[in-house]
């Protein structure tokens, strides 16, 4: 089957960026299908480091087009800066980058309004966004007044549009204590970038049919994890896309017949980035020991994500909402040299013991955790799954016997060759 989903199984930021470009290796195309420049997906490659929030993760493989579909919120200008960065690093981008004539447009009112709400919201009621705009962006979308990316080339129109959707979100801005700004300088301001962006716009769907008719290999790259789902996640502390693997059919425009594997990563811990639930945190100085360890500070907005240990009763979520059948387990080497290592393997609620992720009840719910001892930096060296220490191969073991889903690939490390691919994804 060739087309095979890559979904995060927690809350984002799992090595999403890494585990595409790896089996980009293998592909023909690769496509992004829902969120915007909230992501921020990391690739290392030799001594390079690029993190791209919009480009598929595809883009450093020369051979691989890369296609950001209709379910995306594109900001023009965020990326026409990343072209401009992937360009001046020698790397070729016309005819091989595709931007979804769909996919709505990130207006410079959408991150104002994220930003004054996130500003204004009392505690408890802050969803932490990445204030690029996403919520707003979505909500014009879903309220029908949206700007999509075919109207930025058509002047008379979009100023229409940015009319209308400025009249909706003025008492917003105001009552929030900003200025309302003005259309036409809105339009004015955004022209260069539409200018830049023009020669990538394509009608995607057909784009991703074709090469899927073709019998090529084609990558969807999921963003942001399956707790930040807008239908599946910790709502309302989630984004305001659907990131989970249906998303690619939704998003990208493909029925689910097409989709022949989903791949779900995971760190070999959790982070959160943001507010909202996460049972397992530690907010001792072990948590601050990993956060150092793994580098766990946002790739978009720098802020330092909160560390705790895996959870289990998570991934079997995720294995369920997405349809998992291979599992991606990334970061293995940052749990190296710890006295011990816990992972959560269900939840004490008020009604008794339960394996699944307890939504409804978490406030009363406690984490039932379990110890592993940890391994040496050895595992950073191995590249089979035989090398790895015993203990890890335990632990790898034991995730995938308690999720009921294989583990196909193992990261100890940020770059390429720092991987143990058990199973290809084509
Ligand atoms: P994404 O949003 O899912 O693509 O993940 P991010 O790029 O936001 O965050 C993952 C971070 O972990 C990046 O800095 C990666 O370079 C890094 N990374 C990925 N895999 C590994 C790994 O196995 N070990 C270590 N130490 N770092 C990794
Ligand atoms: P990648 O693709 C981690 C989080 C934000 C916030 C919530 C809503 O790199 O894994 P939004 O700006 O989307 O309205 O914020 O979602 N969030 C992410 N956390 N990784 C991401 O993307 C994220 N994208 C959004 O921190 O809690
Ligand atoms: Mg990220």
């Amino acid at each position: 089957m060739p087309a095979v989903v890559i979904v995060g199984a927690q809350w984002g930021d799992e090595g999403k960026g890494k585990i595409v470009d790896l089996y980009t290796e293998r592909a023909e195309m690769v496509v992004r299908y829902a969120g915007g420049p909230n992501a921020g997906h990391t690739l290392v490659v030799g001594d390079e480091k690029i993190v791209v929030r919009l480009v598929p993760s595809g883009i450093l493989r020369p051979e691989a087009r890369c296609v950001m579909a209709q379910g995306m919120v594109v900001d023009p200008s965020v990326l026409a800066g990343e072209i401009d960065a992937i360009e001046a690093r020698g790397h070729v981008t016309k005819g091989r980058l595709f931007v979804s004539d769909r996919a709505h447009v990130i207006v410079p009112y959408h991150p104002l309004i994220d930003g004054l709400r996130e500003g204004a919201a009392a505690a408890g009621q802050k969803i932490g966004t990445t204030k690029r705009g996403i919520g707003p962006c979505y909500e014009d979308k879903a309220a029908r007044r949206g700007v999509r990316v075919a109207d930025l080339f058509d002047k008379a129109r979009l100023t229409e549009l940015v009319t209308r959707a400025l009249r909706a979100w003025s008492p917003v801005i105001l009552d929030l204590g900003g200025d309302v700004p003005d259309a036409h300088a809105t339009v004015e301001a955004m022209s260069p970038f539409a200018e830049r962006i023009k020669p990538y716009v394509a009608e995607t769907s057909a784009l991703v049919d074709e090469a899927l008719e073709r019998g090529e290999r084609v990558l969807f790259e999921g963003a942001q994890g399956t707790m930040l789902d807008v239908d599946h996640g910790t709502y309302p502390f989630v984004t305001s896309s659907s990131a989970v693997s249906g998303g690619a059919c939704t998003g990208a425009g493909i029925g689910p017949t097409r989709i022949g594997r989903v791949i779900g990563l995971t760190k070999a811990y959790a982070t959160r980035v943001g507010e909202g639930p996460f049972p397992t945190e530690l907010h001792d100085a072990l948590g601050e020991r990993i956060r150092v360890a793994g580098g766990e500070f946002g790739s978009v907005t720098g802020r330092p994500r909160r560390t705790g240990w895996l959870d289990l009763p998570v991934l079997r979520y995720a294995a369920r909402v997405n349809g998992l059948s291979g599992l991606a387990v990334t970061k293995l080497d940052v749990l190296t040299d710890l006295a011990e290592i816990q992972v959560c393997v269900a939840y004490d609620t008020p009604h008794g013991r339960t394996r699944d992720f307890p939504e409804a009840e978490l406030a009363a719910s406690k984490p039932v955790l379990m110890s592993f001892p940890s391994w040496g930096p050895e595992l950073a060296k191995a590249r089979t799954f035989d090398a790895l220490p015993e203990a890890a191969k335990r632990y790898l073991g034991f995730i995938a016997e308690q999720v009921k889903v294989a583990v196909d690939v193992v990261s100890v490390g940020p770059r390429r060759d720092e991987t143990i691919v058990l199973r290809e994804a084509f």
